[in-house]
């Protein structure tokens, strides 16, 4: 930890008096070519934020009534380095519901109990092309649970948590995120309560998947899970903390645990890629270059394998049910910063 303190220190005071990682390297200092420069990025989100904050296109979600209630003028944003430092701009306390970017950490948690293979033969990796909740993909696709961002496969792969009894088995992924957020989270029960009351539409996908043999527990119980999976609490700062312990290895960047193991990393952030922003994926892929995860209760997070995560919280959405503020606040820093994953700049490449 220490040495980590002091070698930040040491970049930031080589940033400020304008010596590159190169002339440090000669003076036998190890710098990390992906290192993340914070000044730079602070200015970047800095600018970001400014220029979309007042923008008010989409609209919140509203087919879970709690959601259509949230003020929509929120607008949050938080940047969590690997080596942790935190950079916040906006309303970073207020406590969102983190929805569907819970599908990520459920499938981690699957991995970790089943192994990738398994995991991979059960739920899949494909994208549907159609919105989160279709019932079209669950018929179409060959392997009907398609893969486990959407709402289908996610439920299935909710299915795949052990444990003996419902109870056991929410207790230990809720005791799973709060270590991947680095402390405890609870579940908001009005979002609970408001989701339960309207999801007809997840039982009968649950059904539908019970029908081709691809759910792996009570389909009803499994829905109940991941809806109560859904309505977690989480802040931006949380979520960016998630996000760069993905970015990390799987390694808390606060706490220092190792909570999802660093070799399932690779198969969550392809599936983030394939999924992660649904029916606009491809988009985003094209544009943006990350991993990313979004969830209908206005939260998105990107990670920058090895340099950190960023998460943006802003409530009104587009069509496929993604943040519209937040896809911009991190498409425009993506792109100051080079962060695209495709290309060779992004691992300091000229
Ligand atoms: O099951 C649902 O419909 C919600 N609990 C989650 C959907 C979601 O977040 C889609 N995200 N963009």
């Amino acid at each position: 930890m220490k040495a980590k303190r002091n070698w930040m220190a040491l970049l930031a005071g080589l940033t400020m008096i304008g010596v590159w990682p190169s002339a440090a390297l000669a003076q036998g200092v190890a710098v990390s070519p992906v290192a993340p420069r914070r000044e730079l990025v602070e200015s970047v989100v800095r600018e970001a934020y400014d220029r979309f904050r007042s923008d008010t296109g989409g609209k919140n979600a509203d087919y879970i009534p709690y959601l259509a209630q949230v003020d929509s003028k929120l607008f949050g944003v938080a940047v969590v380095s690997t080596d942790n430092h935190v950079f916040t701009l906006g309303d970073i306390n207020y406590s969102f519901s983190i929805q569907s970017i819970s599908k990520v950490f459920t499938l981690a948690l699957a991995m970790e109990g089943l192994g990738p293979d398994n995991v991979f033969q059960r739920i899949g990796s494909e994208p549907t092309g159609r919105a989160f909740n279709s019932v079209v993909a669950v018929v179409d696709m060959p392997t009907h649970t398609a893969n486990p961002l959407v709402n289908a496969g996610a439920i299935a792969t909710t299915s795949l948590i052990s444990g003996k009894n419902e109870k056991e088995k929410w207790n230990k992924i809720l005791d799973f995120y709060g270590r991947v957020a680095g402390e405890k989270l609870a579940l908001i029960e009005e979002v609970y309560r408001s989701e339960a009351a309207t999801n007809a539409g997840n039982k009968a996908l649950a059904m539908l998947l019970a029908k081709y043999e691809r759910i792996y527990a009570d389909p009803f119980e499994s829905v109940d899970i991941y809806t109560r999976q859904c309505s977690v609490g989480v802040n931006a700062i949380q979520l960016a903390r998630m996000g760069a312990t993905m970015a990390n290895n799987g390694v808390n960047p606060a706490t220092g645990e190792q909570v999802i193991k660093r070799e399932d990393i690779p198969y969550i952030l392809a599936s983030m890629t394939m999924a992660g922003l649904y029916d606009s994926s491809g988009y985003w892929a094209w544009h943006v270059g990350l991993p990313a995860k979004s969830g209908v209760g206005g939260g998105i997070v990107a990670v920058a394998p090895g340099k950190g995560a960023i998460a943006v919280f802003a409530p009104r959405l587009d069509e496929a049910g993604n943040s519209v503020k937040a896809q911009k606040v991190i498409e425009y820093v993506a792109r100051k910063l080079n962060y695209n994953l495709y290309s060779p700049s992004s691992v300091g490449l000229k």
